[in-house]
C-alpha cells in the first residue's frame, strides 16, 4: 500500500526539538517573522544566522525517537513517502528513505542568490561565508513568503496514497496545510497530536497521544487495513 505521512515539529518533540506554537509564537525568544523572513534576514542578518547556529548544533546533538524508527519500519512492508515541515534530519536518520522536506533542510546551505546551489552544512554559517559568486550563504529553509518549492511534488504524492498519517503538526501553515485536499475521498486517515487542531470528522481518526505512543498503534490499525 502507498503510505504518506505528514510530518511536524511534534514527531521531533520528544527527541528535544522544541516545536513552535507550544511556546506562544516565540521561538527561542524571537518572534517568528524576526528570525524566519527574508525581511528578517535583511535587517539584521547576523541574528538570523546565528539562530540557526544554534538549532544546527541542537540538532547534531539529538537522536531520533520512537515515532521516526516506527515509521522508518513501516517500510518493510509499504510504500511510505514522509512529507515533513520539519527542517531536521530525524527522518533520514531513523532510516527513512523517502522524505520531502518542505520547508528545507537544517544541515544544508545554500548562496542567496542561487536557490539551486543547496551543498550539505554541518558547520556555523557565518557573515561574510560566501558562494563561488560572492553571494553570502544561508541556510537551506523556507522563510515565511518565500515559495515552497517541493509542494507541487507532495500533492502528486498525496493524490495517489491508499492511508494518509498526519502526525504532530498543527496544521496552520500553508501550503501544507492544505495538503490534504489533495487526497482521495474515503481513504484511511490517521492523526497522533496530544492537542489535535482538526476537527473531528468521520474520516479522520484521531489518536489524541504523543507521538512516540501514538504512532505504534497506528501501525497496528494498519494492519487491519486490507
Ligand atoms: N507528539 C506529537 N505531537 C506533539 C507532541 C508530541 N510529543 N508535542 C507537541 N505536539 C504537537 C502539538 O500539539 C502541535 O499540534 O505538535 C504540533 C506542533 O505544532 P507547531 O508547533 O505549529 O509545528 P508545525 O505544525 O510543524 O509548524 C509548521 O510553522 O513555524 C513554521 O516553518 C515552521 O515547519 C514549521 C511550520
Amino acid at each position: 500500500m502507498k503510505i504518506t505521512v505528514l510530518t511536524g515539529a511534534g514527531v521531533s518533540a520528544e527527541s528535544g526539538l522544541k516545536t513552535f506554537r507550544d511556546s506562544n509564537g516565540l521561538w527561542e525568544g524571537h518572534n517568528v517573522m524576526e528570525v524566519a523572513s527574508p525581511q528578517g534576514f535583511s535587517s539584521n542578518p547576523e541574528l538570523v544566522l546565528d539562530f540557526y547556529n544554534q538549532r544546527r548544533k541542537q540538532l547534531l546533538e539529538v537522536l531520533p525517537n520512537a515515532a521516526h524508527l516506527a515509521l522508518a519500519s513501516l517500510e518493510k512492508e509499504h510504500d511510505v513517502t514522509i512529507i515533513t515541515q520539519n527542517v531536521d534530519d530525524l527522518h533520514e536518520r531513523a532510516g527513512s528513505t523517502k522524505v520531502i522536506h518542505l520547508h528545507g533542510e537544517l544541515l544544508k546551505s545554500r548562496s542567496t542568490y542561487k536557490e539551486d546551489s543547496v551543498i550539505d552544512c554541518t558547520t556555523d554559517i557565518l557573515l561574510g561565508d560566501v558562494c563561488e559568486n560572492g553571494f553570502q550563504m544561508r541556510p537551506h529553509i523556507v522563510w515565511f513568503g518565500e515559495a515552497v518549492p517541493l509542494i507541487e511534488t507532495a500533492v502528486e504524492i498525496i493524490a495517489k496514497t491508499d492511508i494518509v498519517l498526519i502526525i504532530g503538526t498543527s496544521m496552520q501553515v500553508y501550503p501544507a496545510a492544505g495538503l490534504m485536499q489533495y487526497a482521495p475521498e474515503n481513504i484511511p486517515v490517521f492523526f497522533v497530536d496530544p492537542n489535535p487542531s482538526i476537527d473531528n470528522s468521520n474520516r479522520i481518526t484521531i489518536i489524541a497521544e504523543k507521538a512516540s505512543t501514538g504512532v505504534p498503534k497506528v501501525i497496528e490499525a494498519i494492519k487491519e487495513i486490507k
